[in-house]
């Protein structure tokens, strides 16, 4: 196992010296939060917690830790789902919750400029309130953050027609694991000047340096959104119907994936039940833009390609209160699927067209190794979250067998040219798996990288590239 310096005595004195007594916590039950995120039942309490308000005090810390051998782990809202932000060495549990401000929105150039503890919902409710609309906008934006967004690459449904976070980011100050601060980027649409940096940062996991500050492009927001609901009697079928509506020239925004132990699992938890919940597959297909004759003629035309190609019916929600309901469910999905039992999460993604063949082979691999696999997803642009179920399986086996079954999953996902994370990032949880999606030669360069920000390897480590022989985490916790 890898070895860092465990902090001491002296060391929780400078870290409360730099951000005051109350925003350290360095031992007792309010640990406890920072010691996980949202994959799966892994645990790693960090040594210290230090909540910095500011870039200066971010500087500070890092330097002490750089100069001292601390392992530092950036933590946002906790919401990961590959153990991105887990301290799996202890150390340093960075938290951005206190740099949570939106420094700017700038109206005239469709810019706002934040601060990374910036909660995403509030980051789109801020700017909507101005007629501005900024796109990604994950499942668990209500606590997310845009340092998390950035760190994880974070996509979400509008992801489809609006891009990622990637394709936001204009900017940003971070601060290098020896605690030099620098910037990347301008605030301009375009920037051909050198080397990349801020795309080199973005799904970087926190790993090359820390994002203290970020400019996000806007967007005007679109005026009218339509919601669809459409059933199926086959995941397949959904998967080839939802091809169609792109071959037929619509354009929706989402098109969202939900197969029925999912919609069971989500009634289950909300306590309401959904239309068509009895179905073996539903689309939730969402539409929008600024004339409403426009969209309304798009819905016409969607639901009636969905009709031909199998749905078995296409249910229109034009109310506002009966859209969010059916986006609430959606967006339960992805938590009341982790209630049925221990589970693992995938996040397959692959080209669209080949969705039907990705649907029959995670369904196929799972029944050949005897496991349980439920799936829903960004079905619009090839992201699906297949989410292995443990059940009542014995725990010897579930451990034993998992990983094999999961990498079949990810060669039959190379093999359909897709990759192994769309969205939630390698992380923790997948990093033994990289080689099946990143060559040899491409895994040197990133480590390349990585060196020449991080040469002392003290800044997120233990996450990305698979564990070299002996330098292994013992660790509490995990599906695998
Ligand atoms: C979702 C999260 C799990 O799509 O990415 O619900
Ligand atoms: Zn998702």
């Amino acid at each position: 196992m890898r070895h860092f310096t465990k902090p001491d005595d002296e060391d929780i004195r400078f870290f409360r010296d730099i951000a005051g007594d109350k925003n350290v916590i360095s031992g007792g039950d309010d640990i406890e939060p920072y010691s996980h995120d949202e994959t799966e039942d892994y645990r790693f309490a960090p040594d210290v917690v230090v909540k910095p308000s500011d870039t200066a005090q971010v500087c500070a810390v890092m330097k002490r830790c750089f100069e001292r051998g601390i392992a530092v782990t950036p933590r946002g809202g906790g919401t990961g789902l590959s153990g991105g932000a887990l301290c799996v060495f202890g150390g340093v549990c960075l938290s951005f919750e206190r740099m949570n401000k939106i420094l700017d929105i700038d109206t005239k150039n469709f810019m706002a400029t934040v601060q990374p503890g910036v909660v995403v919902e509030t980051l789109h409710n801020e700017v909507e309130a101005l007629g501005l609309f900024y796109p990604p906008d994950p499942a668990s934006k209500g606590s997310c953050t845009l340092g998390g967004n950035i760190a994880e690459c974070a996509g979400g449904a509008r992801a489809m027609k609006y891009g990622t976070t990637k394709d936001y980011v204009l900017a940003v100050e971070a601060v290098l694991p020896d605690g030099r601060p620098f910037r990347a980027g301008a605030k301009t649409l375009k920037n051909a000047t050198g080397y990349n940096l801020v795309q080199l940062l973005i799904g970087s996991e926190g790993t090359l340096a820390a994002v203290t500050e970020a400019t996000v492009k806007l967007i005007p927001a679109p005026l009218v959104r339509r919601t669809l609901l459409a059933p199926f009697d086959s995941l397949e079928t959904a998967a080839a119907a939802l091809n169609e509506l792109f071959l037929k020239r619509v354009s929706p925004c989402a098109v969202e994936f939900m197969e029925k132990e999912a919609i069971k699992s989500a009634e289950r938890m909300l306590e309401r039940s959904f239309p068509y919940s009895d179905s073996e597959a539903l689309l939730l297909i969402e539409l929008d833009g600024s004339d409403a004759d426009a969209v309304n003629a798009d819905v016409e035309k969607a639901g009636g390609i969905l009709l031909e190609e199998g749905a078995l019916d296409a249910l229109v929600a034009e109310a506002g209160h009966r859209q969010n309901e059916m986006w609430d469910m959606r967006r339960a999905v992805g938590e009341a699927v982790k209630k049925i039992s221990v589970y693992k999460e995938e996040d397959t993604v692959v080209p669209r067209a080949a969705l039907p063949a990705l649907m029959r082979s995670i369904k196929s691999i799972a029944d050949r190794h005897g496991f349980t696999a439920i799936c829903y997803g960004h079905a619009g642009d090839g992201n699906i979250h297949a989410n292995i179920i443990k059940g009542d399986m014995d725990e010897l086996r579930w451990r034993r067998d998992l990983p094999a079954l999961i990498a079949d999953i990810h060669r039959a996902v190379v093999g359909l040219d897709g990759t192994i994370s769309g969205e939630h990032g390698i992380g923790f949880s997948q990093k033994e798996f990289m080689p099946i999606a990143v060559s040899q030669t491409a895994l040197e360069i990133m480590i390349s990288v990585k060196r020449a920000f991080d040469p002392k390897g003290i800044l997120n480590p233990g996450k990305i590239f698979p564990d070299a022989p002996g330098e292994g985490t013992s660790h509490s916790g995990g599906g695998q």
